[in-house]
């Protein structure tokens, strides 16, 4: 790209992109036609919320667990527009998926335009029932955009299946392509309105054998999209890692996720708050009682810098709900075993 930029960039753009953009839409059962690379899923949600137009009134619907840069997005919007965010209280700890769907179907009036659904939710580490949640919502009229930040990767995604109105998602988090690299999927009837975050030459810079959506979205101005270009590439060498392929490199992180979070919930006395069915590769765990009541006094609290700078453990811990508990989350990657979730509980006790 620095030897040759106009090269790169502009003459042979599309014959690299092109091969990249067909495996990432096999991977997540979409048609090439209906997707675009965008850097990352903020920005595919921008992509959307920027272009729908919402009256004053009009009502988008959010739940309680949704991802805090995602719902900026949605609180902007409405605030321009004088619309109303709508936020569902999906309990947490819950019992089952169905809690889920009760708590996003009660929110939905006749002014329900959209409603942003996460597929994997980010704090409380929940794989949301979005079938079902986007059959009902889309039956009723209203607009879905799953979230998927989290998805491909650790859940199977078929988009050709679910038929929302819009799906964005992650490829550095768990494809492990670079980062930069996430894609918004449009159903073709809300591509014709659907304009990127970043509005460049596409409007008005038709290419053949691409589709307008596609003209708008493929240069967002002139960025590095080598994460773009070894998107494929990265799901091609992560699902050749086991013999049983992505099937088996997701069921395997998930059974360690399992595995981890029964070892965590035994050893530090807490319960697992949801059923092992909701979880996809992570999993959200309540901190014992010694760390309730704390309150925050950093950006990041305390207790996690020091897991990091004293026994080189990055995780998150997240603080939610009325009144306020403090949790923690672990991920299962093909690079984990069972020990490092021995270690962390040992980290724990010790600080
Ligand atoms: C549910 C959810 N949505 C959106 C995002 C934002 O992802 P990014 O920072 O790559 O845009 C995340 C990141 O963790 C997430 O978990």
């Amino acid at each position: 790209m620095e030897a040759e930029p106009v090269q790169f960039l502009w003459r042979r753009y599309e014959e690299r992109l092109e091969p990249a953009r067909r495996v990432v839409a096999r991977f997540v059962g979409a048609r090439p036609q209906d997707l675009v690379f965008v850097a990352n899923a903020t920005t595919g949600v921008n992509a959307v919320l920027r272009s729908i137009v919402l009256r004053p009134g009009d009502e988008v619907l959010t739940t309680n667990q949704d991802y805090n840069a995602c719902r900026n997005v949605l609180t902007e919007t409405c605030r321009r527009a004088r619309a109303r965010v709508v936020v569902a209280e999906v309990p947490f700890p819950l019992r089952k998926p169905e809690q889920v769907l009760e708590a996003i179907l009660r929110c939905v009036t006749r002014r329900t335009r959209l409603a942003m659904i996460d597929h994997v939710t980010s704090s409380t580490a929940l794989v949301f029932p979005v079938a079902r949640i986007v059959n009902e919502l889309e039956a009723r009229g209203v607009d879905t955009l799953v979230d998927g930040a989290h998805a491909p990767g650790m859940v199977p995604v078929h988009i050709g299946r679910l038929k929302p109105s819009y799906y964005t998602a992650n490829l550095h988090k768990w494809v492990c392509a670079p980062k930069g690299t996430a894609f918004l999927w449009a159903r073709q009837d809300k591509q014709r309105n659907l304009q990127p975050a970043v509005i460049s030459h596409g409007n008005n810079t038709p290419r053949p054998g691409f589709t307008a959506f596609q003209d708008r979205f493929d240069w967002a101005g002139t960025l590095d999209p080598s994460p773009w270009l070894c998107a494929g590439a990265a799901i091609d060498w992560m699902g050749k890692l086991l013999s049983g392929g992505w099937p088996e490199l997701r069921e395997t992180n998930h059974q360690l996720a399992v595995k981890a979070r029964n070892l965590l919930c035994d050893r530090l006395s807490v319960e697992p708050p949801c059923p092992e069915t909701m979880l996809g590769a992570m999993a959200t765990v309540p901190l014992p009682e010694t760390f309730q009541g704390r309150p925050r006094t950093a950006k990041i609290d305390a207790e996690q810098c020091r897991l990091y700078d004293q026994f080189g453990i990055e995780v998150p811990f997240f603080r939610c709900g009325h009144p306020e508990r403090r949790w923690l989350r672990i991920s299962a990657q093909v690079y984990n075993t069972l020990g490092d979730y021995e270690y962390l509980s040992a980290a724990l006790s010790a600080l």
